[in-house]
């Protein structure tokens, strides 16, 4: 592995690109080369703070630039694919904040372009960098829930309400990504239903209820919204011993794991209410702190990084991109039928 700090382009610092750009420049396997975004203001706010990074306004000046041997793409989702194509065919490596582009043909295009360029492409589901995701993960797999009955997550905020795509495509990504990493499965089927109120007419929505069907019965429902009283990051575990709850606004203690049941009998009648709770198993109540050594995007950042510069492919690879797209787009159209059920084929996704 090459010792050089990997020259890095971030394109975009409106919301989110500045944590990227701050995130690089801490980032001792990396070196924050040079920022874009069309709009002077988001420059000069980034400008002061890092005196040996070029800016730019036009990405095509940035992409110029032999400084340049990787770029974050942080532009808004329907620009994804056209930027993450431009950054590949410019022979660099491409960092792709999610989701990864607007259709499953864009995404697929964006990976055969990276392989064609032998260049590494990633995308920004940074939830599968974060350490408390591993530690459910990993509880999970070792069986300490029992068998994995159903989970649902919650993604609750007022705003921020985006112009280019609904809350599903802005929100789901990290609670499809998530699900799909705590299961190690793919949805075979999903349903999903939406509802529209600042933009009825284009009926973009604003809340969405989502629902993918896994093998042997497992289901993870979601419940993403940009309208709501409550800033909720939430997911709820059942399992056939124990249940968890990862609360990602509780930063003291975001897993408590709950050991509770139904017993084997509950399938007998009772005939009291006493009788029934007797049925019930409700012990102690764990939480569990998962210190962070660093913040998740960091890890992500530097797995990137390394990634380039290994050309070993990372964990949120094109083809974890484009199954999250899949599933994006088999929820829309279950969307547009009020819920219809959708199967998803995942034969598109190119194989290594
Ligand atoms: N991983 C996460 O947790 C997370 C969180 C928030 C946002 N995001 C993602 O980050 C991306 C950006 O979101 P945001 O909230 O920062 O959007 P934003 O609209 O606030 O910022 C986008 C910036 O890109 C710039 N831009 C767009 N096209 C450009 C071009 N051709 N050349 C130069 N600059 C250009 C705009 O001027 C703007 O400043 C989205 O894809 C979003 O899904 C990820």
């Amino acid at each position: 592995m090459s010792a050089s700090p990997l020259g890095i382009g971030v394109l975009g610092a409106g919301y989110w690109g500045p944590n990227l750009i701050r995130n690089v420049a801490a980032c001792p396997e990396a070196r924050l080369a040079a920022v874009c975004d069309a709009r002077p203001e988001a420059l000069e706010k980034q400008r002061a703070q890092y005196p040996d990074t070029r800016f730019y306004s036009r990405f095509e000046e940035m992409l110029a630039d032999p400084g340049v041997e990787a770029v974050l793409v942080a532009t808004p989702a329907r620009a994804h694919a056209e930027h993450a194509l431009a950054v590949l065919r410019s022979g660099r490596h491409a960092f792709v904040e999610k989701p990864l582009a607007l259709s499953s043909a864009a995404a697929r295009e964006i990976i055969l372009e990276a392989r064609r360029r032998r260049r590494i492409l990633m995308v920004g589901h940074t939830f599968l960098h974060n350490p408390i995701v591993a530690k459910v993960r990993e509880l999970v797999a070792s069986g300490a829930l029992g068998d994995l009955l159903y989970l649902y997550s919650q993604r609750l905020n007022l705003g921020q309400v985006r112009h280019d795509v609904d809350v599903l495509w802005n929100l789901a990504p990290h609670d499809i990504s998530i699900a799909g990493d705590l299961l190690g499965a793919r949805p075979l089927r999903v349903q999903a239903t939406g509802l529209s109120y600042i933009r009825r007419a284009q009926r973009i929505a604003d809340v969405a209820f989502f629902s993918l069907h896994y093998d042997h019965g497992v289901v993870a429902h979601g419940h993403v919204s940009w309208l709501d009283p409550l800033k909720v990051r939430r997911h709820v575990l059942v399992g056939s011993r124990k249940m968890l709850v990862y609360d990602d606004m509780n930063r003291d203690a975001p897993i408590t794991i709950y050991d509770k049941s139904v017993e084997k009998d509950f399938r007998q009648p009772f005939h009291s209410f006493a009788e029934f709770t007797t049925r019930i198993r409700a012990g102690n109540i764990e939480r569990l702190d998962v210190p962070l050594k660093e913040e998740p995007l960091a890890a992500e950042i530097r797995h990137f990084v390394q990634s380039a510069r290994s050309g070993h492919p990372p964990r949120t690879d094109g083809p974890h991109g484009m199954e999250v797209v899949l599933i994006l787009e088999a929820l829309s159209r279950s969307m547009a039928s009020d819920g219809g059920e959708v199967p998803l084929d995942y034969s598109a996704i190119p194989v290594p």
